[in-house]
């Protein structure tokens, strides 16, 4: 009986240890995985790819265009996931303002209406700065882009929240 078990405690052994080590190893991958922060999304994507979609529009490349969009939804979705809370904020709530504006933008761009566009997207932008007013960063202004072009960021106004001059 305690050969037995022995026997079974010393089969059980390596692949226990196996077991233990290939979980520590994936905890280990997990915690040195790489979470973007709030400001990684909206620097990295949400600006590039608000940027991206006025000029697929502007283009009339209507399926660049929904690409764009789908990418800005899969962005909102990223800071509902890694920054549903802010600074105390409830971003992850905050982003669903965004939601009519896609919805807006999704009917422009199976329409390739220019004009419906312009308007969805002059919506979306309003709604950008709106919740960095709302999360206290009214200085990070997003405006739609300037047709001539304007540096690398085009659809962001600078000068906003600069002091007195
Ligand atoms: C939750 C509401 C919310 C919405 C909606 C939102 N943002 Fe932001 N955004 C923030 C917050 C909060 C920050 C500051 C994050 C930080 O500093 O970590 C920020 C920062 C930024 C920055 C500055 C990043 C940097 O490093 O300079 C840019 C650019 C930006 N957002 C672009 C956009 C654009 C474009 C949209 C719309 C397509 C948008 N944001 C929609 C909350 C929002």
């Amino acid at each position: 009986m305690a050969n037995n078990l022995t026997g079974l405690l010393r089969k059980s052994a390596v692949p226990l240890l196996a077991l233990g080590i290939a979980a520590g190893a994936a905890l280990i991958v997990i915690s040195k995985g790489y979470t973007p922060g709030l400001g990684d999304l909206m620097n990295r994507s949400m600006q590039v790819q608000h940027l991206k979609l006025w000029y697929a529009g502007h283009a009339d490349n209507w399926p660049l265009a929904a690409y764009e969009l789908k990418k800005i939804k899969e962005t909102v979705e990223n800071a509902q996931s890694f920054s549903p809370e802010w600074q105390g904020r409830a971003v992850g709530e905050m982003v669903k303002s965004l939601d009519p504006e896609l919805d807006e933008l999704d009917r422009a761009i199976e329409a390739q209406d220019p004009a419906k566009f312009d308007a969805a997207f002059h919506s979306l932008t309003e709604a950008c700065s709106a919740c960095h007013a709302a999360a206290g960063q009214p200085e990070i202004k997003i405006v739609d882009p300037a047709p001539q072009g304007g540096g690398p960021f085009p659809d962001q106004d600078f000068t906003s929240g600069r002091g007195p001059q």
